[in-house]
């Protein structure tokens, strides 16, 4: 049988205030629960069952969601910032106030990042031994030797030490004059160490300047989205991130 759950934690789980300002609209008469006036902001409701309303606004409760958004530059992966923007201020739409962002993309990279308060699922796309795969379009400064490509594969190492898993690179193109040569790449990676994609192509003398996540594991980014852009992941990409 399904849980029930207090009035005031479910409104405060879907964002509309405080406990304390659900109190107080509870008080003020503005919360409903199947139709009549709730009075007790500890009443129990069941998330599946019961109608909240809140200033005549449906209030229905969502245990967990997930958010594909297309990261803008100059906006930090991360759930509080003093500086920045942070990728959750764009998920406008968002019901849940717990969501964050399953890892990171560097301030001045755009692309694919997932958004959920799912924790269970984030570690399992996160953990070290899991190796999901995340494809990157990177620009880069000069021409990516073609050597690159087998010694990606078979693991470099950095100057630094770090040793890297083995690699996909595929050069798309090479263009411009010796001094001014400008190569697009796409790269795969199955870890995600810190600017690693940018590490190892510095590593192939060819220093990234643009930096865009494309996909991770089972996961595309629609290209619909512009920069900033966002949208819930469908029923069947939930399911195929569940069954990682
Ligand atoms: N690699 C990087 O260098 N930066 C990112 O943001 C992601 C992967």
């Amino acid at each position: 049988m399904e849980q029930t759950i207090r009035l005031d934690k479910y409104l405060a789980d879907m964002g509309k205030g405080s406990r304390a300002q659900i109190k107080e609209a509870v008080r003020k008469g503005r919360i409903m629960v199947n139709g009549m006036t709730a009075k007790d902001p500890g009443m129990r409701v069941t998330a599946s069952a019961d109608h909240v309303k809140m200033d005549g606004e449906d209030i229905t409760y969502a245990l967990t969601e997930y958010y594909m958004l297309n990261k803008p530059q100059g906006v930090v992966s991360a759930t509080e910032d003093a500086r920045y923007r942070t990728v959750v201020d764009l998920i406008t739409g968002r019901k849940r106030k717990d969501l964050f962002p399953v890892g990171r993309l560097d301030l001045d990279t755009e692309g694919l990042l997932l958004i959920t308060n799912d924790g269970g699922l984030a570690h399992r796309l996160l953990a070290p031994g899991k190796h999901v795969d995340k494809v990157y379009y990177a620009e880069c400064q000069g021409r990516v030797p073609k050597a690159a490509v087998d010694d990606f594969a078979r693991g470099i190492r950095l100057p630094d030490g770090l040793s890297c898993l083995p690699a996909k690179l595929e050069i798309l193109s090479v263009t411009g004059t010796e001094a001014a040569a400008v190569s697009k790449v796409l790269l795969t990676l199955r870890e995600g160490k810190f600017h690693q994609v940018k590490r190892m192509m510095e590593a192939a003398g060819c220093p990234v300047t643009y930096l865009k996540r494309i996909t991770m594991g089972p996961l595309s980014l629609d290209e619909s989205l512009l920069p900033g852009q966002y949208r819930p992941l469908t029923e069947e990409e939930t399911e195929q991130l569940k069954q990682l």
